[in-house]
Order: structure tokens, then C-alpha cells, then sequence
């Protein structure tokens, strides 16, 4: 008898961007950039401070419910801190969710492709993945609506979605919601959420007027706190309990408590980077377009290129010129690949090397008729 999950080997596990040390180390290279993993290029300096106060107390525990920071944010929000629950990231609110809802058989229901986590942590629960095909590189919400059976306990939504970068609307959502049993927890993962434009739900009230929903936020992306792992959810109080039944008791960190407190202050921090995101885009769709490589516009820090090819030489390319990229394959998106908004000298290596690379690559397929 094995002692592992039945389903287990019917997992994939997820595969991170590389780590620019990686690629130094591997490589031999000096400098690297990495466009892979859609974390922001700035470093928050601003928060050093804090950092250096909590390092005197690195031999307690941290505070197990982010009193301060649940705080603030819930006046933020205008919501009762009953409604909030924090994580590991937000990707450590999906675990939860799961994990106080799913039982052998339940059905989950997942776009395809989509943010990854959702089919490998629901399978690591035991529910069975049921997915809803992507039309035109957006969420197909007629199709999903129409997968909930009478086993549907959770819907995942990616809003804005990674990797495609699109996004659902508030209208969209709000006649979506009108179709889905209120017994189905709707997942509302909006880690990109402060990148979206401004017909972008207004996903607080669908909680206020449906419940049985879990809008997960993180201070991953645009706040650029990757590294120190602090994600929250907004709910239901319910769920909010139900959840913090099951997570570990000190989960999130006292360096990710006292950043995220001091980044929530920091306003033009968060403005900055928004208004600096939107700026590189908009460069490099411009540049895409002047090399005629099609893309998919994007709500968020990245942009899916249609590489219309295999991506494998281009992704080497890269990588040797000290490029990290990320490749899709693991999202069933042969010939696509996703470049991250970095600073501008980054963007633009990015861009020259695409273009000496197509250059060189059409030259030597121009007597085989061309690129593509
Ligand atoms: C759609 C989506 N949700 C959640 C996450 C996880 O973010 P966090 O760093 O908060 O765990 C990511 C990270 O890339 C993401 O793309």
C-alpha cells in the first residue's frame, strides 16, 4: 500500500520562474534580468526601518492574527476585521479554501488554462477539476456557468487572469453571478487587482449582496512584497473563521506583518509603480507591434506574447543574453511565452534582443518563405 494520495500522481507540480541566481550561477552572467514571475523591479527602500525594528524581536513568534495590520486594512476597505483573513500569501488562501470545503468527490470548477495553484491544490484535496475552456484569452463565464452541477462546491476566477493578462468586467461578473447557485463559493482571486482599469468589478459589493465569496488581494505584485509572503482574503465572517480554523497559527511572518502595514500607508509607492507599469506597457506594445510579434493586451504587470511558434530557442535565447522569460508549455500554451514589465532599461534589452533575434531568424529563414 502506498503511503501517498491516490491523485497524487496525477499531479503536475508547479514550476517557478527561474531565480535570477540561478541563472548567474549556470550561466556564468554578471547581470541578470528576470521578466518571469510579474513581481514589480522596484525594491520598497522605505521599508527598511521596520525591517531593522522587528529584526530585535526575531526570536519571538510573530503575531498570530496581524492584529495591526487587520486593523488597518479593514478601515481601508471599510469592512469589519471580521471579514478578513490573512496568508502566505495569497496563494495560501486557495489551500484553505479548499481545505475547509472539499471532500472526496466534490467538484471544483477551473478556467483552462489559468493560474495554476487552483487544479493542483484542489486535486491535492481530492476534488475532481472540472475545467471551462478560455474564449479568445478571456474567462468564457457562459461556459462555466454552465459546468455547476450539484457537486460544484468552489469557482475559481482569476480576475485579472494569469497568464492570458485579461480581465472580467463588473458587468460581466454581476450577470455571471445571477446564474451561479448561491450554495457555490466563488473564489475572486484578484492578485493583479491594483493594475486593472476602471470598469473593473467592484467585487465588494457582490460579497455585501451574495455572501459565499472569497476575494483574495495580495501585496505580492504591485506593492512589491513578493519576497516576504503576505496575501489576504475578504469574506464572509463564516468563512473568515472557517478559515482561520485551519491555517497554521503563525503563518504569515512579523517581517511580511510590519511591511504590509507600512506599504498600505504608503500611497505613492503603490501610485508610482501603477502609473510606471502602465507607462512600460504601453512601450512595449508599441515595440511589439513595430516588430509585428502579436500579443495579448493586458490589466496587469505582464503581457502574453502569440509567438506563434515554439518558444524553446527563443526562451534559450534569452536566457543567454540574461533574459529570464517564462515559458507556457505547463499551461498547455505551446507558442506562447509571458514577459514581465520590468524597469525601463530592462524592457528595452528585451526588446532589442527580440528584435536581433527575429532579425537573424528571418534572414536565415527568408528562402524558406519567411517567419511565420
Ligand atoms: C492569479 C494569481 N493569483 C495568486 C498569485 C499568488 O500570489 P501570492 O504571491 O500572493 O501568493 C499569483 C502569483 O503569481 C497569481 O498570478
Amino acid at each position: 500500500m502506498s503511503i501517498f494520495l491516490k491523485d497524487l500522481k496525477s499531479i503536475k507540480p508547479y514550476t517557478p520562474g527561474k531565480p535570477i541566481e540561478e541563472v548567474q550561477r549556470e550561466l556564468g552572467l554578471k547581470q541578470v534580468y528576470k521578466l518571469a514571475s510579474n513581481e514589480i523591479p522596484f525594491i520598497p527602500t522605505y521599508l527598511s526601518k521596520e525591517i531593522l525594528k522587528e529584526l530585535k524581536s526575531i526570536n519571538r513568534y510573530p503575531e498570530a492574527s496581524c492584529f495591526y495590520l487587520k486593523r488597518a486594512l479593514a478601515k481601508q476597505l471599510k469592512v469589519n476585521e471580521d471579514r478578513l483573513v490573512f496568508g502566505n500569501g495569497s496563494d495560501e488562501l486557495i489551500t484553505l479554501t479548499l481545505r475547509v470545503s472539499i471532500e472526496k468527490g466534490d467538484e471544483v470548477i477551473v478556467a483552462y488554462p489559468t493560474f495554476l495553484i487552483y487544479e493542483i491544490q484542489a486535486k491535492a484535496q481530492g476534488a475532481k477539476v472540472v475545467t471551462a475552456p478560455l474564449k479568445d484569452f478571456r474567462y468564457d463565464l457562459e461556459i462555466m456557468a454552465k459546468k455547476v452541477s450539484k457537486k460544484t462546491k468552489i469557482i475559481f476566477i482569476a480576475n485579472p487572469d494569469n497568464p492570458t493578462g485579461t480581465y472580467l468586467t463588473h458587468k460581466e461578473l454581476e450577470q455571471f453571478f445571477k446564474r451561479i447557485p448561491k450554495r457555490v463559493l466563488v473564489f475572486l482571486d484578484e492578485a493583479y487587482f491594483d493594475f486593472a482599469p476602471s470598469d473593473y468589478p467592484r467585487s465588494l459589493e457582490f460579497l455585501k449582496n451574495r455572501g459565499n465569496i472569497i476575494i483574495a488581494r495580495t501585496f505580492s505584485k504591485a506593492y512589491g512584497l513578493a519576497g516576504v509572503r503576505i496575501g489576504y482574503g475578504i469574506t464572509t465572517p463564516q468563512i473568515a473563521t472557517a478559515l482561520n480554523t485551519v491555517r497554521e497559527p503563525f503563518n504569515v511572518n512579523r517581517f511580511a506583518q510590519v511591511c504590509a502595514l507600512a506599504a498600505l500607508k504608503n500611497k505613492e509607492f503603490l501610485s508610482n509603480v501603477v502609473n510606471f507599469v502602465k507607462k512600460e506597457k504601453n512601450y512595449l506594445y508599441s515595440e511589439l507591434e513595430k516588430l509585428n510579434v502579436s500579443f495579448i493586451k493586458s490589466a496587469t504587470n505582464f503581457i502574453l506574447i502569440d509567438f506563434k511558434q515554439n518558444t524553446t530557442d527563443i526562451y534559450n535565447y534569452f536566457l543567454r543574453k540574461g533574459i529570464i522569460v517564462r515559458e507556457l508549455k505547463g499551461w498547455g500554451l505551446n507558442g506562447f511565452f509571458r514577459v514581465t514589465v520590468g524597469r525601463h532599461n530592462e524592457n528595452k534589452e528585451f526588446i532589442d534582443c527580440f528584435k536581433v533575434y527575429l532579425r537573424t531568424k528571418f534572414r536565415s529563414r527568408k528562402t524558406r518563405g519567411g517567419r511565420r
